[in-house]
């Protein structure tokens, strides 16, 4: 599906979490020019031992990262009063550990070289000020990774840095949770589930030249998604 021409950035692309799904979309999309961390790669992004270790390595090769694009956060949907301590735990491992501890092992470096683009993902209507019925544990920790990306723009800015925060609504594929979106499709007025290439082209934009003043902001991909 990516028909997009290949556009050379002026360094590395980072993706955090790029093993399957809208990461693995995003890896792809500028060939050459990506590293992807993930368990699977031997990269835990909820250890920050591991996150510098990675780095030291990376940064000998490719100096600091044009952009680093964080894609991990798994999911739940349960009730709050049903949600369990281990489950609680984990959804912020997963969402907001994993984002704090890969900002602090790559940002300073892009930092230092005074350009760069941060992108973080949270999930369509996290931005809404409203309570969410269906997944509220995960949605209190993505509202966690949407204010970290605010204070991080403002810290970078000076830098020449922008960073900000993208929020998927149903973006099907094979990993995603099937049932659910199913279940939510008559909420899109779109009338579709969305595809990883949709998010890509979010993500383009946010790295091209397009997006250099746009910083701290949530951009939602999510067909109109009624959430
Ligand atoms: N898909 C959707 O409809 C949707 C909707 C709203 C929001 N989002 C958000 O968009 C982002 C991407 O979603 P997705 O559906 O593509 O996710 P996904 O299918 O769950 O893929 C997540 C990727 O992150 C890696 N990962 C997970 N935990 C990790 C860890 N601790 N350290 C390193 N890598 C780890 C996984 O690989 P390993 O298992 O090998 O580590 C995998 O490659 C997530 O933040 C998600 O919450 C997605």
């Amino acid at each position: 599906m990516n028909e997009e021409p290949v556009t050379t950035l002026p360094g590395r692309v980072l993706v955090v979490g790029g093993g399957q799904g809208i990461g693995q979309a995003l890896a792809a999309a500028w060939p050459g020019q990506t590293t992807v961390w993930t368990r699977h790669t031997g990269v835990d992004a909820t250890d920050p031992d591991a996150l510098r270790t990675a780095f030291a390595t990376f940064q000998q090769q490719h100096g600091a990262p044009f952009a680093l694009l964080h894609t991990i956060g798994d999911f739940a949907e349960q009730p709050l009063l049903g949600t369990d301590l281990a489950t609680w735990r984990h959804l912020f491992a997963s969402n907001v550990d994993s984002a704090f501890h890969t900002i602090q092992a790559v940002v300073p470096a892009m930092v230092q070289a005074r350009r760069g683009r941060v992108v973080l993902f949270a999930a369509a209507g996290v931005d809404k000020d409203k309570g969410m019925l269906r997944a509220p544990a995960y949605f209190a920790a993505k509202a966690a990774v949407v204010q970290l990306a605010r204070s991080l723009a403002l810290e970078t800015a000076k830098a020449g840095l922008t960073v900000n925060v993208v929020a998927p609504g149903l973006i099907h594929h094979p990993h995603s949770h099937q049932e659910s979106q199913q279940r939510l499709l008559g909420r899109v007025p779109a009338g579709r589930l969305g595809h990883v290439d949709d998010v890509v082209g979010m993500v383009r934009y946010l790295l091209s030249d397009a997006a250099s003043y746009v910083t701290g902001q949530v951009l939602t991909v999510d067909g109109g998604l009624q959430a």
